[in-house]
Formats: C-alpha cells, sequence, structure tokens
C-alpha cells in the first residue's frame, strides 16, 4: 500500500513551486524596500520556549503543540509560530546589543500545530512573519500593516480591509478582566469547560472562544477599548491617525484578542472579502512584554505572521495570473545515435552561456522529442541529425512562430540568444 503524507500536509509540487518563488522574490524586494534582514531559526525549540512566550492558556499551547521527547529526555516542540524563536534567536546572539531597530523577517518558516484539518487550516503550513524590535512608538505598527497592504496589493490581491483594537498592557488590563468576569459572572455555568478554567487564569482568552454558546454570551461583554489606560489610548489614536494620514481607514474591533498570550496594546488583522463576510487572511500586534518575559532587557516589540498556503489559496480564488516560467528555454533534440554526443555537448554549452537547455536522454524517437517539447511548451527546439553533422549546422524551430532554419553550429548561441530576447 502507497504511504500517503500526514493528515493536514501538502505537498509543493514542481507544477506549483513557481507560484511559491514568484511570491517569495516579490516580499524579498518589498521586505528590502521596508529594511527588513532575513533571519531564519531551527524548526524546533525547547517546549519551555513556547509555554512561556506563547502562553499555557491558549488553544496553542494547550492542544495544537506537536510536543515530543527526544532521545536526551528533553521536551521539544515544532514551532507553533514564530515570533518566539525569533525573540530567542536575537536574545541568544545579542542582535538587540548592536543595532537597534532591530527589523527582521521569517520566510516560509513551517509552523505546527495540531488542528482539525479544514478549510484553509493545516497541520504543516508556511509563515511569511515580520518582526520589529526596539520602536515604542506606533510608528512601527503602522509601518507594518502599510508594508502588508503594499504586498498583497501588489501579488494582486483585491478586496483588503484592516482591522484594529488594542488589547491593553499589564498596567490596563486586570480592570478589564475585571470587568469581563463580573460581566460573565452570572454565565459561568454556560461557559465551555476551557472559558471556565480561563474565568479564572486569563479572561481576555475567553474572547477568543470558538465555542458558539461562548459566542452567543459575549455579545453584549464590555468593549476593552473602554478601560484603556493613558498610554494605551494615546497609542492607539496615533496608530489610528498615522493610518488615516497614510490613506488607510481602519475598521475598530474590539472582539479582536488574537490566539497568542504575548499582545499588549495594537492587534490587527488584515480581512479579505469572502462569500460569508469578511475573513482574516493574517494578523499580528505589539508584544512589548515578550523580550523581558523570556530574558532580555525590556524592549518593544510588533510583528505580524502571514500564512503563505492561505496567500496562494486567496490569489487562486481572485484567479489572479502569476506568469509560468519555461521549464527551459531551448531542448535539444537528435536523430540517429552519431548526433547523440553532439546534441549533449551543444546542451551543456547553452547552459554554461546561461540559457536554460535540456537534451533528449531518454532514447526516444524524433515524434516523442516533439511531443514532449510540446508538453513542456519549450519556445525552441534545436535538432540535430546526420545532415547537419556533415554540414556542420544545427536545425532550429521556433515553436511559437512555426518557423525553422539551418544555422551554422557555431552561431547557434548568439541566434538562440536573440531569439529568447524576442
Ligand atoms: P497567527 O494568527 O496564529 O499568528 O498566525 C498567523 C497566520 O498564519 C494566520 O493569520 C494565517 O494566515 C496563518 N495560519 C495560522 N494557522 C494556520 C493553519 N493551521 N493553517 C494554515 N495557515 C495558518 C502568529 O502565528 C503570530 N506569531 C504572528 C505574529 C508575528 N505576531 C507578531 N509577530
Amino acid at each position: 500500500m502507497l504511504i500517503q503524507a500526514p493528515k493536514g500536509t501538502k505537498d509543493i509540487l514542481p507544477k506549483d513551486s513557481y507560484i511559491w518563488q514568484f511570491i517569495e522574490s516579490i516580499i524579498r524586494q518589498e521586505a528590502e524596500l521596508y529594511g527588513y534582514r532575513e533571519i531564519r531559526t531551527p524548526v524546533f525549540e525547547h517546549t519551555e520556549l513556547f509555554a512561556r512566550g506563547v502562553g499555557d492558556t491558549t488553544d496553542i499551547v494547550q492542544k495544537e503543540m506537536y510536543t515530543f521527547q527526544d532521545k536526551g529526555g528533553r521536551s521539544i516542540t515544532l514551532k507553533p509560530e514564530g515570533t518566539a524563536g525569533t525573540v530567542r534567536a536575537i536574545l541568544e546572539s545579542r542582535l538587540y546589543t548592536e543595532i537597534l531597530p532591530c527589523k527582521v523577517y521569517y520566510l516560509n518558516c513551517p509552523v505546527f500545530r495540531y488542528e482539525n484539518p479544514q478549510h484553509g487550516r493545516l497541520r504543516e503550513h508556511h509563515q511569511l512573519g515580520f518582526e520589529c524590535f526596539g520602536i515604542a512608538g506606533p510608528s512601527a505598527d503602522a509601518e507594518l500593516i502599510l508594508f502588508l497592504l503594499q504586498l498583497l496589493k501588489r501579488l494582486g490581491l483585491k478586496g483588503l480591509s484592516v482591522s484594529l483594537n488594542s488589547i491593553g498592557c499589564p498596567k490596563c488590563r486586570p480592570v478589564y478582566n475585571q470587568a469581563l468576569k463580573t460581566f460573565l459572572g452570572d454565565h459561568l455555568q454556560e461557559l465551555c469547560p476551557q472559558c471556565q478554567e480561563r474565568f479564572q487564569k486569563n479572561p481576555l482568552r475567553i474572547l477568543d472562544c470558538k465555542e458558539d454558546s461562548c459566542k452567543l454570551i459575549l455579545k453584549d461583554a464590555p468593549s476593552i477599548l473602554d478601560t484603556l489606560c493613558d498610554e494605551c489610548d494615546d497609542h492607539f489614536v496615533k496608530l489610528q491617525d498615522l493610518l488615516k494620514l497614510s490613506g488607510v481607514e481602519a475598521r475598530i474591533d474590539p472582539r479582536i484578542v488574537r490566539g497568542l498570550d504575548y499582545y499588549t496594546k495594537t492587534v490587527f488583522e488584515i480581512m479579505i472579502k469572502a462569500d460569508r463576510g469578511d475573513i482574516a487572511l493574517c494578523g499580528g500586534g505589539r508584544y512589548d512584554g515578550l523580550v523581558e518575559q523570556l530574558g532580555g532587557p525590556p524592549t518593544p516589540g510588533v510583528g505580524f505572521g502571514l500564512g503563505l498556503e492561505r496567500l496562494i489559496m486567496e490569489l487562486n480564488k481572485q484567479a489572479v495570473h502569476i506568469p509560468e516560467p519555461n521549464l527551459v528555454d531551448v531542448f535539444v533534440a537528435y536523430i540517429g545515435q552519431n548526433a547523440k554526443n553532439a546534441a549533449f555537448l551543444l546542451t551543456q554549452n547553452l547552459r554554461v552561456n546561461g540559457i536554460k537547455a535540456d537534451c533528449e536522454q531518454m532514447d526516444r524517437g524524433l515524434k516523442a522529442q516533439m511531443r514532449y517539447a510540446n508538453k513542456i511548451n519549450c519556445p525552441i527546439v534545436a535538432l540535430l541529425g546526420d545532415d547537419e553533422l556533415a554540414k556542420g549546422s544545427v536545425r532550429l524551430k521556433m515553436m511559437r512562430e512555426r518557423e525553422e532554419k539551418d544555422i551554422p553550429i557555431e552561431d547557434a548561441l548568439d541566434t538562440i540568444k536573440q531569439n529568447i530576447e524576442r
């Protein structure tokens, strides 16, 4: 029996990898425009990093992590998100002592969550993440939101909007937690068992519950925006002003708390129009306490994560055209054994001179070789046979123009180059 890929994982096949490469190249160009440099961290970390960083009352830590003991008896977890590992790496390498702000991004970071695979939810997905350390003011938050809008628009997505909230700081959040607890007091028994536990440990998390019964109770819950301290309120107002000045009207949604505990002040999601209302394509926020929580000096931080599979799903849904490159620009075909080595050598000469080329290596007849060249949509076929060898020439077939000509073999390179540039 064939072994199948584990549930919730997806292969990226050669027929689709050009889409990923195209997106990656645009992301790299845009990241450079905003002064972000790439960071790559390990796929697994010590479990404690996520328990401390992401928060042990979150769904991610409680239900979704891929955790195992390694042969040395250590508890190891496959990354369930990219921020905690990035902070760990920056602290360990003392990057924050070199230059601030420290602006980094990770691209194609594998992320593992034991979720119920459904539309758009995978057990392994890949994230683009941006993390900015050292800037306390709202300009860093605004910059990330503007980056995302610019990137997504450049990729051709339509129907985007920004949802924004502030979830306060350790000074004012307890005030909201108390207000929420007072509101929920009468409904405690109606909450799901997990929310009953959250009620004690981390009431804000209840706002993120996916259970319909909890959602219903929360309909009339107080808004966190009413209990922000002056500093958080000022940050939130200035962020909205800056976005407005940049031409972005964000929708304020006091229900956004996001699924990770490290956020302070700003949380945001980039929404995209779907059949049943807007859905979140990606999100992020500020985490001013995380660096300290993980053993570093007090350092403000803000970032976002974007699932690349989800992005590609949207691009497909909106039928955005991504140009597919030719597999090769020249296919060298041959007739008869005498021309076989000459075809091989010509192909190699083309490649050495920067031309994407391949040649027949399966000993197929000419008809089958031409069928193959058609199948891979190759624009030029260079044909060698006994006649061409005798004349010192090569026959070039321009497949799209349906033209062909004999040229001296020493001119093959230049002529092919000219035709590709055309
Ligand atoms: P997150 O919202 O949990 O945030 O994930 C970020 C994005 O990853 C989501 O908006 C979505 O695009 C994608 N994503 C999440 N889970 C799945 C899944 N199961 N299958 C497919 N795609 C998924 C974070 O992870 C934070 N670390 C983001 C951040 C960075 N905040 C600050 N810095």
